[in-house]
């Protein structure tokens, strides 16, 4: 099998002590996570990785997302995804050039595509939520805009600062890139990975000429990347999502949703992933740029369930559950990024009040087991063994 990881936990001491051996093609590799796939333009050495650590770290836009937290992952043997997602261009690129300056190994960077079909705003729905919204929570009407706004979240430019970059990976959510803008991936010597959330996504990603395939589970943090009309919000297991989609292509998977533990990173890659996925355990690391309010939550709320939302943004996103989710969520239209803008002037008003009520507190549900620690000891616990450093080698 190509691009799979096979781990096997040794249970010594009732440790967890894991060895991961890699199959890749014809290779097979011990202690090195190295991804292959069937995309010519690419050579097995291009593809080499050297992750010591299988692990991808999501991107987060937001806040959470910084170059530090990317580059204490990457010090630590994982694949760190910068989030381009609602920065100026200028800003993406002030954030690659710190992160190129922290290390010199494979990261990547993601976009998200715009839907252009989304410029047409149901003015009544979004009048109607946004009453709503100043009725339910006492909100100054002044701090709501009145008129709906739409974005195209700069994808031309941001896409052309990341074909500049130095990144290996360019990943796309909430939409899939055109055939066109693929090619400009690998115009650029860089790979494309595209996410789906059930398997009619997952065969239109193997379809396409993406080189890797993303797939965020029903328990992933804030957005899925779930593209309405060709994917579904499926709730089909993480685990039965993987399996499917090695079904159907040899392209490597990265994984994740809801990961809590090592003993869900290794169920992911015995699974067949190549890499798991994860987002909210980060959120509270010493690194992220997570605001103080959310990070309060996080630490505060840990017996609260999250909910599935389209309260914030008008796409559905998983949060932990407050005020606002429990009594918005229902009366919420699908006016994604309207609804985003919409809500933006209050959620930066609630996180500088420190009222988490108000806050939409992307998590999913492994949060509480989120801590306040440097990203790199996350991801040492996360995977707790050294894999070069066990040397034992699997057939
Ligand atoms: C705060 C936050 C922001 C996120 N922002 C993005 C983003 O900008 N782009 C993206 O593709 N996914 C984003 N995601 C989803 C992640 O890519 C990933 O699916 C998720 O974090 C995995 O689940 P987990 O959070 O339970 O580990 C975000 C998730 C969170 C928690």
């Amino acid at each position: 099998m190509i691009g799979s990881i096979a781990a096997s936990t040794v249970n010594e001491d009732e440790r967890f002590v894991t060895d991961v051996s890699v199959t890749t093609g014809t290779r097979h590799a011990v202690g090195t996570c190295e991804l292959t796939g069937k995309n010519d333009i690419v050579t097995d050495e291009e593809m080499a990785l050297n992750l010591t650590r299988p692990l991808v770290l999501a991107p987060m836009a937001g806040g959470p997302s910084t170059p530090r937290l990317a580059a204490e992952v990457a010090e630590a043997g994982g694949l760190p995804f910068l989030a381009a997602g609602y920065l100026s261009p200028e800003k993406l690129g002030e954030d690659i050039v710190e992160l190129e300056s922290r290390i010199s190994k494979p990261y990547g960077i993601n976009l998200f595509v715009p839907d252009h079909q989304g410029q047409d705003c149901d003015r009544d729905a979004y009048e109607s939520y946004r009453q709503q919204i100043a009725t339910t929570l006492d909100i100054p009407e002044s701090l709501l805009p009145a008129e709906p706004v739409w974005s195209d979240d700069y994808f031309e430019a941001k896409l052309g600062v990341a074909l500049e970059s130095s990144a290996r990976f360019v990943s796309f959510t909430f939409g899939h890139p055109s055939a066109a803008v693929i090619e400009r991936v690998h115009a650029a010597g860089k790979l494309a990975v595209l996410y789906a959330t059930s398997r009619p996504g997952l065969n239109a990603v193997a379809a396409s000429g993406a080189d890797v395939i993303g797939i965020q589970g029903a328990n992933a943090g804030g957005h899925r990347a779930t593209v309405f009309g060709v994917d579904d919000d499926s709730a089909e297991p993480l685990v039965s999502l993987i399996e499917y989609a090695l079904s159907i292509s040899d392209k490597p998977v990265f994984a994740g949703g809801g990961i809590a533990t090592s003993a869900d990173v290794l169920e992911v890659l015995r699974a067949g992933a190549t890499a798991v996925q994860v987002g909210t355990l980060f959120l509270d690391a010493e690194e992220a740029g997570t605001k103080e309010t959310h990070r309060w939550a996080l630490r505060n709320l840990k017996d609260r369930d999250t909910v599935v939302t389209r309260a914030f943004t008008g796409r559905p996103a998983r949060a932990i559950s407050n005020r606002f989710t429990d009594t918005l969520s229902d009366a919420a239209p699908a006016l994604y990024p309207q609804l985003h803008y919409l809500t933006s002037g209050l959620r930066k008003k609630a996180a500088e009040g420190e009222d988490a009520e108000s806050l939409n507190l992307w998590a999913g549900t492994g949060f509480p087991h989120a801590s306040s620690k440097s990203a790199g000891r996350i991801v040492r616990e996360l995977f707790p063994y050294h894999p070069s450093a066990n040397g034992s080698k699997r057939a």
